[in-house]
């Protein structure tokens, strides 16, 4: 039985992909802080497969606890999820977003280096390609100037690895670029559960759909899209998760470096996500009208080909699933995870 170790593994997408691991029989080592996630969801994980996972409530900054870790574990490999995410905040206080994502993914692979650990799986973003020049977007176009720091933590990462790379071929690592993540496992059980008022739309449409929130802020209407709205690559949370599975399948194969889109291909608008929400939950949705956010693109969609040649991965999940499964989630737990 392999073990890996999963950074962040107590969080959103993180949970889900523990999930698929327990049930495909591998061993689990969960490192997480904590800091935007709660140990109750590794807890309904373990109640839903059966299986249990070591969880470690530490820091990825923190040598010591990697150290005990690896020296602890026989880990094939990480997959390596942890660090901070929000947008906005990432523009208010930068230096958090450089320190965990990149110095803490640094910190992260000289404990890996020093173990002769030398396979990982990186949660990288669509937003390395900045605003796209064309559509859809494919693995070996540019990367562009994201607009924000978070992005930039992202890009940043995705050099030092390839850096690593180049030094030590022994390294197998697998970039993983996620498109826009959204829905929930299907027993309801498990889920996205943001801090405070949520800044992406789907967990914002379905706080509206509770009645948690009052009215969503559609922002931009005058975009060059179809009805003028800003169209993303949805893409359900259990195909995301199945991804990195595949990941692991191919790091077993000594493939080297390789870069994967993890996307539908399909692009949808936020007033086509607004109906399709209305009709999985039964429920109206107010919004109105409202300027654009400021660095928001009009579209951004994947052309998944490489990753269902390379990866035999494709997402199976369409709309429907994403908006009922979400909304079996939200609706189970509204006020998200019990506090600890
Ligand atoms: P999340 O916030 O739910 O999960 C991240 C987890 O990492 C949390 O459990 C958090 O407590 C933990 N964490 C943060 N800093 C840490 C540190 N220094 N040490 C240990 N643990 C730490 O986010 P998610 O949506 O599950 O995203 C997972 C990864 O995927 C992140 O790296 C994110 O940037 C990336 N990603 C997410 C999206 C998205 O829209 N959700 C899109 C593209 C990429
Ligand atoms: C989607 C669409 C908004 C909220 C972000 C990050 C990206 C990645 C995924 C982590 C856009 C519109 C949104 C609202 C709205 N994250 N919207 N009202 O911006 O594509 O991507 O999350 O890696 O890096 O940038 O996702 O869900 O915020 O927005 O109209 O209240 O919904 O303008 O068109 P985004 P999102």
């Amino acid at each position: 039985m392999k073990t890996i170790l999963v950074t962040g593994g107590a969080g959103y997408i993180g949970s889900h992909t523990v999930l698929q691991l327990l049930e495909q029989d591998y061993a689990v080592v969960v490192l997480d802080n904590l800091v935007n996630a709660s140990a109750e969801s590794l807890r309904r994980v373990e109640t839903i497969t059966g299986k249990s996972v070591t969880f470690v409530q530490g820091d990825i900054r923190d040598t010591a606890v990697l150290d005990d870790i690896f020296s602890e574990h026989s880990v094939f490999a990480v997959i390596h999820f942890a660090g901070l995410k929000a947008v906005g905040e990432s523009v208010e206080k930068p230096l958090s977003y450089y320190e965990n994502n990149v110095y803490g993914t640094l910190t992260l692979c000289k404990a890996m280096q020093k173990h002769n650990v030398k396979n990982i799986v990186f949660s990288s973003s669509a937003t390395v390609y900045g605003d796209p020049v064309s559509l859809p977007l494919r693995e070996d176009m540019a990367t562009g100037e994201p607009t924000n720091p978070y992005g930039m933590s992202k890009l940043m990462v995705e050099h030092m690895l390839s850096d690593l790379y180049v030094s030590d071929n022994e390294w197998n690592i697998v970039l993983l670029r996620y498109f826009n993540p959204v829905g929930a496992h299907e027993s309801g059980q498990i889920g996205e559960d943001p801090n405070g008022i949520p800044n992406n739309l789907m967990p914002y449409i379905s706080q509206v759909a509770t009645g948690k929130l009052q009215q969503l802020s559609v922002f931009g209407d005058d975009y060059d899209t179809e009805d003028g709205t800003g169209v993303r690559d949805y893409i359900h949370v259990v195909d995301l998760a199945n991804g990195h599975l595949k990941a692991l399948d191919r790091l077993m194969l000594n493939m080297g470096l390789d870069k994967y889109n993890l996307g539908t291909g399909q692009g949808y608008s936020v007033l086509e996500m607004v109906k399709a929400f209305e009709k999985a939950s039964g429920k109206t949705l107010p919004y109105k009208i409202a300027p654009r956010r400021s660095g928001d693109i009009a579209a951004c969609y994947a052309d998944p080909t490489k990753a269902a040649t390379e990866l035999n991965w494709h997402a199976e999940k369409g709309l429907d699933d994403m908006c009922a499964d979400t909304w079996h989630w939200q609706s189970q737990n509204p006020a998200g995870y019990p506090k600890d």
